[in-house]
């Protein structure tokens, strides 16, 4: 027996690996998170399958979900949106099992902020305008942030950043940014990227919190902020170029430490 954690992927049902979508129809208990697991993926479970919403379960009753399939010999299918790599809960969980020594495996999953940069059709990484991104949130009800993960030391760098879990406090996220980025920096953000009601919404650090406020958004939206986001005049990247050396296509002499 065996729980496999599978990322969900960010909402449209064709967004799950092909992994994850073979290994729900090979178990007889699919547990999923709520309500940003589309419907969709539960109807790949197989006929007669024990499906249970864990949504209103606290931990001890998951685990007690997983130890009588345990007892019982049945694989599970552990369903979490996005990937499980991030916000999913997921590491609490796998303490458990090792503890109670039920095997386990991770399947990865497409994270909301590809689907959002996907929907936006940009990339998050430029030649020379931002080399990183910065997966992160704000404090919230059940999480507090440790105190040096703060949205100004972030922005100190000039990386893109993906802030999740947020949209609530855009306001504060707008203030906390604005003296690192300029009020005309470029922000996204992303509704439910991939669902059927996805919306996006497009502006500056100086009028974004007015659109998200007429917009209405509450939740499951993503906030990306940075200069990557509007820039068309970028440095083309080294690696296609021409004159670029590297292993692949070689044009002679030693291989340089990118290659
Ligand atoms: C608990 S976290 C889960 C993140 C997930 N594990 C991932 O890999 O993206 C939930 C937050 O992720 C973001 N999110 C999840 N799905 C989203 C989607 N389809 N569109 C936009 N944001 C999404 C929102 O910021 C939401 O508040």
């Amino acid at each position: 027996m065996t729980v496999h954690f599978i990322g969900a992927g960010p909402g449209a049902a064709d967004l799950i690996t092909v992994r994850g979508r073979t290994l729900i129809e090979q178990c007889p208990v699919c547990l999923y998170a709520g309500s940003l697991i589309p419907q969709a993926l539960l109807g790949w479970c197989p006929p007669g399958a024990r499906i249970v919403d864990t949504a209103p379960l606290d931990l001890d009753a998951i685990i007690a979900e997983i130890a009588a399939a345990h007892d019982a010999g049945q694989d599970v299918a552990r369903l979490h949106s996005g990937d499980l790599s991030i916000w999913s809960a997921v590491g609490e969980q796998m303490r458990r099992l090792d503890a109670l020594a039920i095997p386990y495996s991770v399947t990865p999953g497409v994270p909301a902020f590809s689907a959002a940069a996907a929907l936006l059709r940009r990339e998050l990484t430029l030649p020379e305008v931002a080399q990183s991104v910065v997966l992160t949130r704000t404090s919230g009800r059940a999480s507090s942030m440790p105190p040096t993960e703060t949205l100004p030391a972030f922005a100190a760098t000039g990386a893109t950043l993906a802030i999740h879990l947020s949209i609530h406090v855009i306001d504060q996220v707008v203030a906390e940014l604005t003296p690192f980025y300029g009020a005309d920096c470029p922000v996204a953000v992303v509704f439910r990227a991939s669902w059927p009601d996805e919306r996006l919404l497009e502006g500056t650090l100086a009028d974004i919190a007015e659109a998200v406020a007429a917009a209405k958004l509450e939740r499951t939206a993503l906030i990306l902020v940075g200069p990557a986001l509007g820039a068309s005049d970028f440095r083309e990247s080294a690696l296609y170029s021409r004159d670029y050396d590297r292993r692949f296509r070689p044009r002679g002499g030693d291989e340089g430490p990118d290659a």
